[in-house]
């Protein structure tokens, strides 16, 4: 790696990275940021002050991108303000008519660049800042020559007790909305030592919680030495002698010392396994939460989609998470308006939030993506219908997230720290084990983020419980 300390001579150069999207936008937002540090430059404090900007964009749904060129116009103003380096990375330039789009119309972007070269950052800063070049667009297809970025100082982590790790990465789905597979390639896992290798250094720096990113992390098949191998595990999940399944690499991570808590996100239904479950319920630290994107209630709708399930399986397969462990939280993503979509079939969708009762939801109204199947059909349903149907939806879950959580008043729970909120009212937000997000007070004894707390809960709402710690409860100092 270059070392620009040098050249700069003493200017430490700021930059501020700006993330859209999903968990695995964030986590490469991390990577580069710890990249840029190694080499020797500052996180600024805001992007006003910043000598580098950078955008981490995502072009899932078409309102995603349009944020990005609304920020994208202010910042062509602000350049003519106070110089500073434009980057534009991530998914949206991976479209091949958006890297031109932004090559031909957003000539002050000074780098675009994509998921598969995001490594490249400092190469392409260092071409800016040597040679002054401008304007480089830089797209390599897909992410399967990505190297790892896995050596990121602690700094950089958005946050000190909770870290993703990435175990997989692109997609071979191809549900026929979806541009990601296009953007982020074919599906490629990790080997196993190599991710293990990275949460016990992040458990080493302190990390309790690990989030164990992929688009579909039930798919997992990564390479596995015959040491490491957890062999009392049965025949299913040890699938092949020199691959890993992701019950088996749970396992795995269990082991790691200091972790407390394992997260993993995203799950397809197709593939989520009995063996998961049992993993799920045999391991205490895997938390008993499942995001599991349902998209749609019709079975119709589905095998348009190209989802591989039915309404149906779906259900049954709620049902043996419930069955195997009764406090689960299941949480899903939801699309409406998807082409084709009859009121019949937007009833079914609201039928499985009714029977599934998810304890969330992200809830999307379809957006056309230009390169994906359903790009090509023609039977679009209304902005107007989509919109009702949109908001009939939440009206269905929002009830159900208020009473699940309802159920919890009187219960104490083992939440995790998150932040400490306000330190003069000994205010902290936490997360349960099912992910509920948890505000607190604590009149005595102080937290830190990574601590595990028994909280008492008191007050519930649509998207959060409030409560305090169970020592004071005790103590009877709380009301
Ligand atoms: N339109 C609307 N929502 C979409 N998603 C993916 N593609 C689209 C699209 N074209 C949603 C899916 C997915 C989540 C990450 O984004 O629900 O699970
Ligand atoms: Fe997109 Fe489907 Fe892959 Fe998820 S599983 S990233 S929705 S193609």
């Amino acid at each position: 790696m270059k070392d620009f300390r040098a050249l700069l001579a003493g200017k430490n150069l700021s930059f501020f990275i700006r993330t859209y999207g999903c968990q695995m936008n964030e986590r490469d937002s991390e990577k580069m940021a710890g990249l840029l540090e190694q080499i020797g430059f500052v996180a600024a404090k805001s992007k006003d002050v910043a000598d580098i900007v950078i955008y981490n964009t995502c072009c899932v749904r078409e309102s995603a991108e349009d944020k990005v060129f609304g920020h994208l116009s202010r910042e062509k103003s602000a350049k003519a303000q106070r110089p500073f380096i434009l980057a534009i990375g991530g998914c949206m330039p991976q479209q091949p008519e958006m890297a031109d789009l932004l090559r031909e119309k957003h000539k002050y972007a000074d780098i675009v660049f994509g998921t598969g070269n995001r490594h490249r950052l400092p190469e392409f800063l260092w071409r800016v800042i040597e040679n002054g070049e401008r304007n480089i667009v830089d797209i390599t297809e897909g992410e399967n020559e990505l190297p790892e970025i896995t050596d990121v100082p602690v700094t950089t982590r958005e946050f000190s007790h909770k870290a993703g790790v990435n175990i997989m990465y692109g997609c071979d789905n191809f549900c026929s909305y979806c541009i990601v597979p296009y953007v982020r390639g074919r599906e490629k896992s990790r080997a196993a030592e190599d991710v293990l290798a990275e949460i016990r250094a992040l458990a080493d720096d302190g990390v309790r919680e690990i989030m164990l990113l992929g688009q579909n992390v039930n798919s997992y098949r990564g390479k596995i030495c015959e040491s490491v191998r957890v062999v009392s595990l049965p025949a299913p999940t040890l699938q092949n002698d020199s691959l890993a399944s992701f019950p088996e690499l749970l396992h795995l991570a269990h082991e790691v010392e200091g972790i407390k808590r394992i997260r993993f996100m995203t799950s397809h239904p197709k593939d989520f396994s009995d063996e998961l479950i049992d993993a799920m319920q045999k391991l205490p630290n895997v938390c008993k939460h499942v995001h599991l994107p349902l998209q749609a209630g019709s079975t119709r709708v589905l095998a348009d989609m190209n989802r591989f399930y039915t309404k149906e399986q779906y259900l049954a397969l709620a049902e043996k998470l419930y069955a195997a462990m009764p406090e689960i939280a299941i949480t899903t993503d939801i699309i409406v308006g998807y082409p084709g979509e009859t009121d019949e079939d937007f009833e079914d969708t609201l039928d499985v939030v009714r029977r599934v009762r998810f304890a969330g939801a992200f809830t999307f109204i379809y957006s056309k993506r230009s390169g994906t199947p359903a790009a090509t059909r023609t039977d679009l349903i209304p902005r107007k219908t989509a919109n009702e149907r949109f908001d009939r939806l939440t009206a269905e879950l929002y009830p159900i997230m208020t009473a699940r959580n309802e159920s919890k008043i009187g219960q104490i729970i083992d939440v995790m720290v998150e932040e400490v909120r306000d330190d003069a009212s000994n205010a902290y937000k936490a997360r349960g084990d099912d992910h509920t997000l948890v505000h607190f007070t604590a009149e005595t004894g102080e937290f830190v983020a990574g601590d595990i707390v028994p909280v008492r809960i008191d007050v519930a709402k649509t998207f959060y419980v409030s409560g305090c710690a169970a020592s004071d409860f005790l103590r009877k100092s709380c009301n």
